[in-house]
């Protein structure tokens, strides 16, 4: 081995975490603010058909499994399992916190099979596994709770990325990586937020961070029940309580 691949090898040890080291796997996982997500998408929100009330808190957007040699998604797959909806029926908080509230109304059903078809199949979990995974991951995070005890709250206020980042980096240990859009008042908004964990379940900082445009400070845009265009003749509160932690 010449000396500059000795180097390498050497400045690769130095970086890689050890738990990424040991795994070869780690998970992305993408949660996004259905407030901004209202407020950008020009045919609004739509409750979903199936009459369970999504929560009122981050949505699982994405989840990845990505080569920790590569930091590419893993895929590869050659007959990828095929999306079996009776899998996941009665899987705690899908409907709540996993939610299609694109319009027009709808089951979800496409949102979860599209997830499973795309980064699930290949990701060497069962598809049980595979969303059960993402939802633990996202209830260990409980970031409206997280950011609510900090007094970041979804009230039109404007907050630092910093501040945000802050808060998991207190609460978690790691460092989400914020994805921002345009909201009102052309000010960039919250929108996304990704986290990454290694194989055994550590959150870890993103090892190949997406890049994304915010402003030091960000809006924070609220998530108001009739931001959710109700079906005809429905008048129940579409939303459940924040943050309900579930027992995964
Ligand atoms: C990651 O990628 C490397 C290089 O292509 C490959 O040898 C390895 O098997 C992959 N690991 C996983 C878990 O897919």
């Amino acid at each position: 081995m010449g000396s500059r691949m000795a180097l390498l090898c050497l400045l690769g040890l130095l970086v890689a975490s050890p738990a990424i080291a040991a795994s070869g796997i780690y998970y992305q996982l993408a949660l996004m603010w259905p407030g901004a997500y209202c407020e950008q998408t020009s045919a609004g929100c739509c409750k979903p058909t199936t009459g369970v009330s999504p929560a009122r808190d981050f949505y699982v957007s994405g989840f990845t499994v990505y080569n920790a040699t590569t930091d590419a998604p893993v895929t590869g797959c050659n007959n990828a399992a095929p999306f079996d909806p009776n899998e996941i029926i009665g899987i705690q908080g899908l409907q709540q916190y996993w939610s299609s509230i694109r319009c027009p109304s709808n089951n979800g059903k496409s949102n979860w099979k599209n997830a499973w078809k795309k980064f699930g199949a290949c990701s060497g979990l069962e598809e049980k596994d595979y969303f059960e995974t993402a939802l633990a991951f996202r209830s260990r995070i409980n970031p409206l709770v997280r950011l609510k005890a900090k007094g970041i709250e979804p009230d039109f206020g404007l907050y630092g990325v910093k501040a945000i980042k802050k808060v998991f980096q207190a609460g978690i240990a790691a460092t989400p990586v914020i994805q921002c859009s345009k909201g009102p008042f052309d000010k960039y908004q919250l929108y996304q937020l990704y986290f990454c964990a290694a194989e055994d379940g550590k959150f870890i900082d993103c090892p190949a961070p997406p890049q994304y445009t915010c402003s030091k400070e960000i809006l924070f845009h609220p998530f108001k029940k009739w931001m959710l265009k109700q079906l005809q003749n429905e008048g129940a509160d579409p939303f459940v309580l924040p943050g309900v932690a579930m027992e995964i």
